[in-house]
């Protein structure tokens, strides 16, 4: 399985990323879950240098390799740090104006800087007519406008349902294997059956109480993992839930 962990803005300083890296790698030796961690931007070389087993993402990345857009970075950097990974579509950036085409030209220059894209789509809200649904597929079909077919081993789909990320409570599992059923559709609608290998994650207010419920019966290949994976207590029970 797989288990992103997005520190999002957090640590503090470099010196607590150092000590949170060395408990996540604790907690999660001798597990077969491919973790990745997803520190801040500037933590990533250090966190790549230290990483052991653990894998590394950057939270985000520019369209482009190179320019001039202050404050931002791009794939190409983040891989020569270090990285192997790309969150691409976060519902925190989307919400911040990444729109569709941006996610999808992100993604095309993630595979350009041979990062492997953690794609996050998920609607704001539900409503008793589907149209979530179409939003969800229009993200996923914008995301996957510029990925070959040959790709789809190389890229993980994070549905994070925006009313879940920093809530109370996941979604349900019912509802989650729902998604997991309908996202398997259209990957299998742009890839064929290459689609059936594409790792699906749930995330969103995901802790030790729920993990192995959502693994189980979510249908799903993974969790992204926000509040509780810079949380050294939470962390560890998660790890310990899941093992
Ligand atoms: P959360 O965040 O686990 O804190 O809800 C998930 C995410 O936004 O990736």
């Amino acid at each position: 399985m797989f288990l992103v962990l997005n520190w999002k803005m957090n640590p503090k300083t470099a010196k607590e990323a150092q000590a949170l890296l060395a408990h996540t790698k604790k907690a999660l030796a001798r597990s077969s879950i491919t973790a990745i961690v997803a520190p801040p931007a500037v933590f990533v070389a250090d966190m790549a240098k230290k990483k052991g087993s653990l894998r590394v993402a950057v939270q985000h990345i520019h369209a482009e390799a190179v320019g001039s857009h202050t404050g931002d970075i791009s794939g190409v950097q983040a891989r020569s740090v270090g990285a192997q990974y790309a969150l691409i579509g976060h519902a925190e950036r989307r919400a911040q104006g990444e729109s569709n085409d941006d996610v999808g030209a992100k993604v095309a220059s993630a595979y350009a800087a041979q990062l492997v894209p953690i794609v996050c789509v998920g609607e704001g809200a539900r409503d008793v007519h589907g149209h979530y649904l179409e939003t969800v597929k229009e993200q996923l079909e914008a995301a996957l406008r510029h990925v070959p077919k040959t790709k789809a081993k190389q890229l993980i789909i994070a549905y994070e349902p925006v009313w879940a990320i920093g809530a109370t409570a996941p979604m349900s599992t019912h509802e989650m294997h729902e998604m997991t059923i309908y996202i398997r559709k259209c990957l299998f609608a742009h890839f064929g059956k290459a689609g059936m290998s594409t790792p699906i994650l749930y995330g969103g207010s995901i802790d030790s109480t729920s993990a192995a419920d959502m693994m189980q019966h979510g249908e799903v290949d993974g969790l992204l993992v926000g509040r509780a994976s810079s949380d050294v207590e939470k962390l560890k029970e998660l790890a310990r839930a899941l093992t």
